[in-house]
């Protein structure tokens, strides 16, 4: 596992983007898993000033999303199919067949869980799967308790997850479930890069790095994974100690 400490969130974000495409030009048909939430913005900011400056092909790849929230249609400004829409998918030349996001307003959540698993099989599996981290050690929406050898399934989202993710919703909750990626499906990406940025990720990240592996921390199932990097601003970095804190 390596752990880089970057100095500020854009640096961070910059470097996140570096990982991406170094991805693409390496293999421009790799299959991607992505995240949402405020941490990975300014990644995809990053990737649509490249694909517009740069040239930046993003044709032949493709990206499955990590969660999204039951019961919103895809035309929720709170879903994540919005939010994929309107940060990334829809500012680049991604093609419209090669996005997955977990349908949230399946008339059977349990088979379209069971069909998105199939979906990222039959892509060939995950080369590079990005992630953002909860306050309590989240990664997609595998709370903690999730098994290590969970697939994609209907999970039942943490209060304090419901409380912080709020924002979005009216009222002062987000929804109680959502479909997530499992464990399973995280640790079989060929590679794996956590992003988190702020004093608010401190905890986590120290639990995630240092602590025990444990289903109670579900970032430190990443320890056992052979390719996984942790790519973190100075204020995220802030509770670890000594060589995980390596600065770069
Ligand atoms: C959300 C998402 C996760 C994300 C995490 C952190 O609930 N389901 O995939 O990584 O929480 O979000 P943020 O980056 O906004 O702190």
């Amino acid at each position: 596992m390596r752990t880089r400490v970057l100095p500020d969130y854009e640096t961070m974000s910059a470097a996140a983007a570096d990982v991406v495409a170094s991805k693409l030009r390496k293999k421009p048909h790799a299959v991607f898993m992505v995240p949402t939430g405020t941490t990975p913005l300014g990644m995809y900011r990053e990737l649509v000033a490249r694909h517009e400056g740069d040239g930046l092909s993003f044709a032949r790849a493709t990206f499955f999303n990590l969660d999204e929230y039951l019961g919103l249609p895809p035309d929720h400004p709170a879903s994540y199919h919005v939010y994929m829409r309107k940060n990334f998918y829809g500012r680049v030349d991604i093609e419209p067949e090669r996005v997955h996001v977990p349908d949230g307003f399946a008339p059977d959540p349990e088979a379209e869980c069971g069909r998105y698993e199939q979906e990222i099989r039959a892509a060939g599996g995950v080369d590079l799967c990005v992630l953002g981290i909860g306050r309590n050690g989240h990664i997609g929406f595998n709370e903690p308790g999730a098994s290590f050898d969970s697939r994609t399934r209907v999970v039942r989202l943490a209060e304090s997850t419901r409380r912080v993710n709020a924002t979005d919703f009216e009222g002062d909750r987000a929804p109680e479930r959502a479909i997530s990626v499992g464990m399973r499906t995280i640790s079989d990406s060929g590679e794996v890069l956590l992003l988190a940025s702020g004093a608010n990720k401190a905890r986590a990240v120290a639990a995630a790095v240092g602590g025990e592996v444990s289903e109670e921390v579900p970032a430190s199932a990443l320890r056992r994974h052979p390719n996984v990097s942790f790519l973190l601003d100075r204020d995220a970095a802030s509770a670890l100690e000594g060589s995980a804190a390596r600065r770069s």
